[in-house]
């Protein structure tokens, strides 16, 4: 009886542990483990039900027995530990790989910067001009009263002042230029009485109302040559190199008089319309030509105030709005777009 009992035990024992492995090995995570720790190995479990039968076993057999069953413990035990690193192990590499990055997936898109219309327009003019041998110089937007008009053969009072209204600081006598023109004075005084072949961007500012197409504030760019026995040939020649190279060959051009105080004499440059071959449109006003444009030769009067002797030197000047030209090169019909900050002008441009 007490041997038939002993080889129960035994058989129980190995039967256990037989089942035991066989259900860790089918654990597919650590939370099965965890139940089966529960229901092999815990104070409650199948092994301690097993164990407590060990008391009707005889006091020779009990080491025996006892061994085998510490055995068996053990075995489970290490079995447990294998099984649940393996499953830890498995588990992190999964929670890894959910999280992984895709790097086969496309990627998102960057959108390369672009350069502001009135900065690219101006550079090309600037290119342009360079490639007729002349510098880019620059001026204070801040300008004197003097420099904006007395210099400009403008003394207070005269008539010409109010084609250029600005905005005026709380010091007198201190305003934003209305044009880059004053820039002429003061390249002239730093000069002289070299020769000068310069262009100056800037930017130049209006008292006017704003409208699609004029804000009060825009780009103008400059140009002003002074040298001896500079005449209007070499101004129409200029122009016309400068716009063969702007707008392609065979574009019609024309110079019409006009009137600036710092020039004489003074005319308007334009070209037949990029936009519709000069057949009349919207953008031209149906009139063919688009105005380019104000140029002339430098008026004695502001020679002198620059440093130069006008009886030995001349020169010639012009002023043209480098966001109207883009406007009409792009057809885009409203001027404030420059100011609004929006890609969508760049994007369509480049
Ligand atoms: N400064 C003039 C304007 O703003 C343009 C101009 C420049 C005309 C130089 C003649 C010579 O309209």
């Amino acid at each position: 009886m007490s041997n038939l009992m002993n080889l129960d035990i035994t058989q129980q024992l190995e039967e256990l542990r037989r089942e035991a492995m066989a259900s860790l090995a089918s654990a597919t995570s650590t939370e099965e483990t965890r139940a089966w720790h529960g229901e092999y190995l815990s104070r409650k479990g199948r092994l301690t039900g097993i164990l407590r039968g060990l008391g009707g076993v005889s006091a020779e057999e009990r080491p025996r027995i006892g061994k085998i069953a510490n055995e068996v413990k053990t075995a489970l035990e290490e079995a447990l530990q294998a099984r649940q690193e393996e499953l830890e192990q498995a588990e992190l590499l999964a929670a890894r790989n959910k999280e992984l990055v895709d790097i086969t997936l496309p990627g998102r898109p960057q959108t390369p910067g672009k350069l502001h219309l009135s900065t690219r327009a101006l550079r090309e003019i600037e290119g342009i001009f360079a490639s007729m041998g002349f510098q880019v110089y620059e001026s204070p937007d801040v300008e004197t009263d003097e420099y904006n008009f007395q210099l400009l053969n403008m003394p207070e009072g005269h008539p010409a002042r109010d084609m250029w209204d600005t905005f005026y600081t709380t010091t007198p006598d201190l305003l934003l230029r209305t044009h880059t023109s004053p820039g002429q004075v003061h390249a002239m005084r730093q000069y002289a009485p070299e020769p000068i072949r310069i262009v100056l961007p800037g930017m130049c500012y209006r008292y006017e109302p704003v409208t699609a197409r004029s804000e009060s504030m825009f780009y103008q760019v400059e140009g002003l040559a002074v040298g001896k026995n500079i005449t209007f040939c070499d101004l129409k020649g200029t122009i016309t190199n400068y716009i063969t190279q702007m707008y392609g060959e065979g574009r019609r051009m024309r110079f019409r008089k006009s009137y600036f105080p710092f020039t004489e004499p003074s005319v308007e440059v334009d070209i037949d319309c990029v936009i519709c071959n000069g057949k009349g449109c919207t953008v031209c006003k149906y009139s063919g030509w688009l105005e380019l444009m104000g140029a002339g030769m430098v008026h004695p009067v502001v020679l002198q105030y620059g440093g130069y002797d006008p009886t030995e030197f001349s020169g010639f000047a012009f002023g043209m709005g480098p966001d109207r030209t883009s406007m009409q090169k792009y057809g885009i019909d409203d001027i404030r777009y420059f100011f609004t900050n929006d890609v969508r002008l760049t994007e369509r441009i480049n």
